[in-house]
């Protein structure tokens, strides 16, 4: 019987006695499983999310997200060394700012927590790539990514709802905001508001400031999704009335996420990326088959945490779990992974050689 037979043979249902396709074979041992390896995890995949906030000597944990803290601007710096260390290349900023208003002015003024992160950072660490999360979630004291409809606004407009997110008005401050961390030395800029055309204004304001050099990470693919929970006690950002689904995608959706990657690489992203990962790797997928270009998935706080409570229950081994997704998230097409897990992913991997 030749092997092609015998396929068939299994296929029918009966059992194979004596088989010649044995994929075991290159299962037998360590090296040769390593060998025969399609995915690698490397910490040049990672990018590793900080939360920044006001204050000297600061390192506040985050009770929702096991081992991460907010940390003032002195004590990030003191961390760059250990990030760049362990081969990690890049980090990306959330700021907690002192006072939150309507229209988020910490995020646009040059003092604002993080542009005073960056500066500090390019200035201690200047080969670690900081990459500023531009969205004004944190900012507002709504909580909101952006401008809300309400009378007290000049931008008001009485034929939308009131509570509704301005997509235009907000899209001026995205603008604004994106020249200020750049001017203070961000390297990339990552605009998570999930507004349209912001890819576009942001290019926009960019290039008119003399910042053309700088590329746009898009949350191209941002999915109103409940996974980012423990985010919220992290950034202190959640929104005092309604949810983000009028302007984050619909977990059902697998189309439409193509289509608004596709607006956002016409506008001008240099790298996109799927939000979260696990639960949408076949977003991801789709998304990596599609386009040419670099593309991230974020492991957000929920997909951290949640792996974290299984681990202290003791039924999950936190450290096989973690590289598992990691592994899984770059399987399915991820060039990079934004993952909470990056400095103990790093060690993990050195351990393991
Ligand atoms: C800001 C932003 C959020 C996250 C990243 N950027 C919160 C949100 O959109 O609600 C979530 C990150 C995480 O859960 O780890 N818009």
């Amino acid at each position: 019987m030749n092997s092609l037979q015998l396929v068939q043979k299994t296929i029918n249902g009966q059992a194979a006695a004596d088989p010649v396709l044995r994929p075991r074979r290159t299962r037998i041992s360590s090296a040769l499983r390593s060998m025969v390896r399609e995915t690698t995890l490397s910490p040049a995949d990672f990018i590793y999310p900080l939360f920044v906030r006001h204050g000297r000597g600061e390192r506040r944990p985050i009770g929702s997200m096991p081992g991460q803290c907010q940390l003032s601007v002195d004590e990030l710096v003191r961390e760059a060394d250990s990030i760049m260390e362990l081969g990690i290349p890049a980090v990306l900023l959330f700021g907690i700012p002192a006072e939150k208003n309507w229209c988020g002015s910490d995020n646009f003024s040059p003092h604002g927590v993080v542009p005073e992160a960056i500066r500090a950072l390019k200035e201690a660490a200047p080969e670690l790539i900081v990459i500023s999360d531009m969205c004004f979630c944190e900012y507002t004291d709504h909580g909101h990514c952006g401008v809300i409809n309400t009378p007290l606004v000049d931008s008001y407009n009485a034929a939308l709802p009131e509570g509704y997110l301005l997509n235009d008005p907000t899209l001026e401050l995205l603008g604004r905001a994106s020249v200020v961390h750049a001017d203070a030395g961000a390297d990339i800029i990552a605009p998570s508001a999930m507004v349209d055309g912001m890819v576009g204004a942001i290019r926009g304001a960019l290039d008119e400031a003399g910042l053309a050099h700088v590329p746009i990470l898009s949350y191209a693919a941002k999915y109103a999704s409940s996974f980012y929970g423990p985010f919220r006690e992290a950034a202190e950002s959640p929104p005092s009335f309604g949810d983000r689904s009028q302007y984050q995608m619909d977990p059902a959706n697998r189309r439409e996420a193509l289509r608004e990657v596709a607006l956002d690489v016409a506008e001008g992203a240099d790298m996109i990326m799927v939000k979260p990962a696990l639960p949408y790797l076949d977003v991801l997928a789709a998304v990596r088959e599609e386009f040419r270009l670099p593309t991230a998935a974020y492991q957000v706080s929920g997909e951290y945490a949640m792996l974290h409570a299984a681990a202290a229950n003791g039924w999950l081994d936190l450290k096989k779990c973690a590289l598992e997704s990691l592994t899984s998230i770059k399987r399915a097409g991820a060039d990079m992974i934004l993952t909470y897990f990056a400095k103990d992913a790093a060690v993990w991997l050195a351990e393991e050689g």
